[in-house]
């Protein structure tokens, strides 16, 4: 693993878009595998700055969401798929029918997660997997204690999940349980992985997943055995781990 310090979240943001953009512009027609949550913002806010510049061509990329609630539509302001669209897949020229989301309208499990699992098999597999990483050290909605070895499953989401998350809704009951998510074994399979962190409360659980034990308690120490991901975090989500970096 490779571990990039930058000076802050906007910074951090710089330095994936950057190599996400070299991504786009060394194969156009890459597949990109994508995340929501909070860390990822500054990076499509700065990837949306380059193509307006017009630094940068989407109209080829393909992109793989990780994750979905189940049950959420893609108009419900909390869906991800809404997310995607309007921060970055809304501002870029990239085709909607490229970009792909695990549908959370699709309540049958077994379904929802074939019909991922093919899409994700039809694009011969993703140059590129973006990630952020969960104060409980899960990736996608890959939770603690899940085996390393699933395709897309449907998850019941954990209380800690639960509660970080509900900071987007109106109260706790309104977050949805269960969602859709990308197993560790399609993440591993990326060809290259990239992790962003920021902040103090990202410190604990980026020294226990990438310098603890590798086990399904922690879902992302099973990183540690990709042969190309990099972490790239600001100083505070790394103060616990300088001098081992
Ligand atoms: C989002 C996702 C999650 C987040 C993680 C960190 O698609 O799969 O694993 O990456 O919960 O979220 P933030 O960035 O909000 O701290």
């Amino acid at each position: 693993m490779k571990f990039i310090t930058t000076e802050d979240y906007y910074h951090m943001s710089r330095v994936a878009a950057n190599i996400i953009s070299a991504q786009v512009i060394m194969k156009p027609s890459c597949v990109l595998g994508l995340a929501t949550g909070s860390t990822p913002l500054g990076i499509y806010k700065q990837l949306i700055r380059w193509y307006e510049k017009g630094d940068l061509d989407f109209s080829e990329v393909t992109t793989i969401n990780l994750d979905e609630y189940k049950s959420l539509s893609p108009d419900n302001e909390q869906s991800y798929r809404y997310f995607m669209n309007k921060n970055f897949f809304n501002h870029i020229n990239i085709s909607k029918s490229k970009t792909h989301v695990p549908n959370g309208l699709e309540l049958d499990e077994k379904k929802a997660c074939s019909e991922y699992n093919a899409i994700i098999q039809s694009v011969h597999g993703i140059d590129l997997q973006l990630l952020g990483i969960g104060q409980n050290g899960h990736i996608g909605f890959n939770e603690p204690g899940g085996a390393f070895e699933k395709e897309t499953h449907c998850i019941d989401l954990s209380e800690s999940t639960i509660l970080a998350n509900s900071r987007f809704f109106k109260s706790y009951d309104e977050v949805p349980k269960q969602a859709y998510t990308m197993g560790i074994k399609s993440i591993m399979q990326a060809k290259k992985i990239i992790v962003v962190v920021s902040g103090n409360n990202k410190a604990d659980i980026v020294k226990e997943a990438f310098f603890g034990p590798v086990t399904p308690k922690v879902p992302a120490s099973i990183l540690q055995l990709h042969p190309d991901t990099t972490i790239i975090g600001d100083k505070d989500a790394f103060k616990k781990v300088s001098d081992l970096i």
